[in-house]
């Protein structure tokens, strides 16, 4: 589904981006540009930066970037379309609803529905929670250590012990029976028709990125099985890309997340100042989990729990993690079962500590290696050391490797060296050694070259948007199908024709990129900065090769391109091609 191109900027012009933005995030007026603290990165000091005269928005510290729309798909984890849509309603301006095909329609609205399913039962559970028949409920959570601002910031509720009068109150609300069992919250059978899937819990309603109640967790209040009951997977609750607490941590502005198991363990972290801890919704967690964190933080502490399943499960997610580029360290909580455990017994300061002392997760797997295998015999130790040095074989990076030799032989007192011949043995006895001049480099070469054009022309590309004599120096000489990457190719388009057009307006551009991975490219377009280079010679010297590398580039994709028989092509595309040291003699003063 699109929107018309002329709406969509409509709707972006009408929302001035310092006063969407400052909705967010505290700005102050420094020359032509408001500055502030970056929400998508944890400072001190402001490098995050809005245009007015742009409406576009910049941060030097991590180089987040983009137009209003691209703000709210960051911020809010929106879709284009969920971003444009918000734009509109608070502009008061309509969107045309025929552009929704029938099928995309239902399905949005049924969504709709569902999430109001979800938010009507947990006002109840809460309600209830707060009435007589919830007393046992509320005393239990308070039991637990839960301050009334905890309970009332998680939204913490009680499904009372009658076994459908949450099914009676949202059908006295108007939702159908089908809706509500699409929510997740009556099941039926035949004796005695519909019931509520939640009797006599204490409710924990989960939340998305963006608050909004998309399930349940339900706890006994006793020892009866199971402990937690769940919402079933719904049109809108996918549990293996949401997490417990993630409404709250996003905001955290910590550089890190605290990774638990349980509801509870989110909620006493959270009473206790970690606020950026969360949590896997009783499944084990998965890549959608890690991708989900990837947009909010670079690195991970597992905090799970102390037991065999909360070691198995930490060793599971750590890898997990490292495959989306998500550093991870393990932190543990002996003596003590959980940190809700941990936090009531010792507080805060020292879970603060043991923070600290959070060991990476492949330091944390031989400790729990070390377990198997008897470390006070020297038979013991050798096969040890040998499992040790297999799974350093693992490490392809040559770097990389080489410091976790260093870290395990420190650790575990042995040498380095020892420790080097072990793992280069291991290797070779696995069928693992890779010679140095591994067949690779061929394939790597090549991939190296195609990403060296694709970055001259995103390189060109950012220079035109940024520097109008730029622009005037290379049009003459570069045409928008010289940037043979499509999508540059879409930009170039664009950006030439504000240009002759004498309005050049980046914001605008970021408009015609809907799919939200090219969205992203685009806008990366607007903020990657040029290398520093110091003196106006070495710009131009930068320039002119870049210019270089592009026409070539296009001359021999068009050569190769070329029908056999298409002499006059050839033709002149050689001498396309004879032409290029022309670009020498272009001049562009940068001082
Ligand atoms: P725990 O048993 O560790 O629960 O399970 P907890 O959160 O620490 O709760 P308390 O402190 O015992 O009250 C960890 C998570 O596994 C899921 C839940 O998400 C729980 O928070 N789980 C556990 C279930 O979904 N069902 C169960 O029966 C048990
Ligand atoms: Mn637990």
């Amino acid at each position: 589904m699109y929107y018309p191109d002329e709406l969509i900027e409509e709707i972006r012009a009408k929302n001035d981006i310092v006063d969407v933005i400052s909705g967010y995030v505290r700005l102050q007026k420094k020359g032509s540009s408001h500055f502030g603290l970056c929400p998508f990165h944890n400072e001190k000091s402001p490098s995050f930066s809005v245009s007015r005269t742009k409406q576009m928005y910049y941060c030097f510290g991590c180089g987040a970037g983009g137009n209003v729309i691209t703000f709210l798909m960051e911020y809010e984890n929106y879709t284009f379309q969920e971003a444009v849509q918000e734009l509109a309603r608070r502009a008061g301006v309509e969107l045309p609803k025929m552009e929704y095909s029938k099928e995309a329609r239902e399905k949005a609205s049924l969504k709709s529905t569902l999430l109001e399913i979800n938010k009507a039962a947990a006002q109840y559970f809460y309600v209830q929670l707060k009435s007589p028949p919830g007393r046992t409920a509320y005393d239990y959570l308070k039991g637990r250590g839960l301050s009334e601002e905890t309970i009332k910031a998680f939204g913490l509720g009680y499904s009372n012990k009658y076994s459908d009068d949450l099914y009676r109150y949202l059908r006295g609300k108007g939702y159908k029976e089908d809706m509500i069992r699409q929510a997740g919250l009556i099941s039926t059978d035949e004796k005695h028709g519909a019931y509520d899937k939640f009797w006599n819990r204490v409710m924990f309603p989960i939340m998305d990125a963006n608050s909004r109640v998309i399930g349940f967790g339900g706890r006994v209040m006793g020892d009866a099985k199971p402990k937690y009951l769940n919402s079933p997977e719904t049109l809108i609750f996918d549990k293996s890309r949401n997490l417990y607490g993630l409404h709250r941590a996003r905001s955290s502005r910590k550089p890190y997340f605290l990774l638990c198991e349980g509801y509870m363990d989110v909620i006493s972290m959270h009473q206790a100042g970690f606020t950026n801890a969360v949590a896997s919704l009783g499944t084990a967690f998965t890549a959608g989990h890690a991708s989900l964190i990837k947009r909010y933080v670079q690195e991970v502490y597992l905090v799970y729990d102390s037991d065999e399943a909360g070691t198995k499960a930490a060793l599971r997610a750590t890898p997990i993690l490292k495959e989306a580029g998500i550093s991870a360290k393990v932190i543990r909580m002996e003596p003590y079962k959980d940190p809700d455990e941990f936090i009531k017994n010792l507080g805060a300061g020292e879970f603060e500590k043991r923070i600290g002392g959070a060991r990476n997760g492949f330091m944390f797997g031989l400790e729990v290696l070390e377990k198997d295998y008897q470390m006070d015999s020297p038979e013991g130790k050798t096969a040890f050391f040998q499992e040790a040095a297999r799974r350093l074989t693992r490490f392809e990076d040559e770097l990389e490797r080489d410091n976790y030799i260093e870290a395990v032989a420190k650790a575990y007192q042995v040498s380095a060296q020892s420790l080097q011949k072990l793992v280069t043995k291991e290797a070779v006895r696995t069928g693992m050694a890779k010679p140095v001049s591994r067949p690779k480099v061929a394939g790597g070469k090549k991939e190296e070259k195609e990403d060296g054009r694709k970055t001259a022309q995103k390189v060109l590309l950012t220079w035109m948007i940024d520097d109008a004599r730029v622009f005037q120096l290379v049009r003459g000489i570069v045409t928008p199908e010289d940037f043979t990457e499509s999508l540059y190719e879409a930009v170039a388009r664009m950006l030439y024709g504000q240009y002759e057009d004498g309005n050049l307006n980046p914001a605008r551009i970021l408009n015609h990129f809907q799919e939200e991975g090219e969205h992203r490219e685009v806008a990366s377009l607007f903020h990657t900065r040029i290398r520093e280079l110091t003196t106006g010679q070495e710009k131009e010297r930068a320039l002119k090769e870049t210019i270089w590398r592009v026409k070539e580039n296009s001359i021999d994709v068009r050569l190769k391109g070329l029908h056999p028989t298409d002499m006059a092509g050839l033709q002149r595309l050689t001498n396309e091609k004879r032409n290029l040291p022309e670009i020498e003699k272009l001049h562009i003063s940068f001082d």
